[in-house]
């Protein structure tokens, strides 16, 4: 694990370590774990001074560039326990590699994929204890990129922060993982075609909180997308992608720009096609769906996401009409998924499509 890891190792000690949150009440991104990963990028050295360090805090310029113009972008993967102590990875070149595309289209430097994998495999060993075994709990893993050069000229940043933090977490909503209650946005739209919302940059979750917030005044989850120019395609839910079981067909958005390329999504979209369900990517106007759910034809629908894994979605409400699905309770095809996605992911079952690597 440490042989040839060409990083800095410091590992904390004494007050640096700290005392692990129980494992029934994480919640969602608050607790960190005792390390992290950190490496510099500027124009003159390119990436460097990459170590694993002590959890700490950033001094930053005021005139740091992530403050005013949003040059962030950031990964979402997780850490499992199988029975036997062994850990677990989840498609984690995957993220490395949908890193580098956010990257590229928010010029920012690309990484390197092996060193960063190496560096990923050894945090994550690292903290291993940290890692709940609990069912229903992980840990989370937050890559991100930050522009940290100190000015104000609109411009791709001559340095950057790569690091990689950790949290021990337990369901993303708050709902567990029961049905959540959605409701349609054609108020606020999430992302256009030609813009960002292909890619995992800070500014579209900024640029989502309103219509979330009012959701869940209204007494809802979260809010689902429509396309921005007729609001009248399905796009996201949240920050997950969506499925429809409509006629026993697994119904997704397909991915044409301004949808996120979940990494859980393909792995939903490549599990139900092994098991012989018919998946279509294909447009799917809200209209369809609502027609769908009064016909009875729609069977199921859900979210799927690093953070949310699978989200049974109990109720729609879009222009002021409520419709149930599922009778308001988890369907047969998510809790499926989400059983044999989680076998997968600790190491419990097969795993015939290679997702999984073991650390340590
Ligand atoms: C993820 O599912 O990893 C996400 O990015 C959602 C996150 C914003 C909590």
């Amino acid at each position: 694990m440490w042989e040839n890891l060409e990083i800095e190792l410091e590992k904390a000690s004494g007050e640096q370590l700290k005392e692990k949150p129980a494992q029934d009440s994480l919640g969602f991104g608050v607790h960190f774990t005792d390390h992290m990963f950190l490496m510099k990028w500027n124009r003159q050295s390119g990436w460097h001074d990459a170590k694993i360090c002590p959890y700490h805090e950033f001094r930053l310029d005021p005139a740091a560039m992530v403050f005013h113009y949003g040059q962030a972008i950031f990964e979402g993967l997780k850490a499992y326990k199988g029975d036997g102590g062994q850990v677990y990875l989840f498609r984690p070149e995957d993220n490395i590699e949908r890193m580098n595309v956010s990257a590229q289209r928010m010029c920012m430097p690309r990484l390197p994929v092996a060193k960063v994998f190496k560096a990923l495999k050894a945090l994550v060993y690292l903290d291993r204890d940290w890692i709940p075994t609990i069912a229903g709990a992980t840990m989370y893993i937050r890559p991100t990129m930050i522009a940290v050069e100190p000015v104000l000229g609109v411009r791709p940043a001559g340095e950057y922060y790569f690091y990689i933090i950790m949290c021990p977490v337990g369901a993303y909503y708050p709902e567990g993982f029961g049905p959540t209650k959605i409701y349609v946005t054609d108020k606020y739209v999430r992302s256009v075609k030609g813009g960002v919302g292909h890619v995992k940059t800070a500014g579209n979750y900024a640029a989502s909180i309103m219509a979330a917030e009012e959701a869940h005044r209204a007494g809802y989850t979260q809010v689902l997308w429509l396309d921005a120019c007729e609001r009248k395609y399905v796009e996201e839910v949240g920050t997950s992608n969506i499925f429809f079981m409509i006629n026993d067909e697994l119904v997704t958005p397909p991915l044409g720009g301004s949808i996120l390329p979940g990494i859980t999504r393909d792995s939903v979209i490549r599990l139900a096609r092994e098991w012989g369900v018919n998946v279509v990517e294909r447009p799917i106007a809200i209209d369809e769906v609502i027609a769908a759910s009064i016909q009875g034809n729609l069977t199921e629908a859900f979210g799927t996401g690093t953070a949310a894994v699978i989200s049974p979605i109990g109720e729609l409400c879009y222009q002021g009409r409520k419709y149930v699905i599922s009778g308001g309770r988890t369907g047969i095809f998510a809790q499926r998924m989400f059983d044999e996605l989680q076998a997968i992911q600790s190491g419990k079952q097969e795993d015939p499509f290679k997702w999984i690597t073991r650390v340590g």
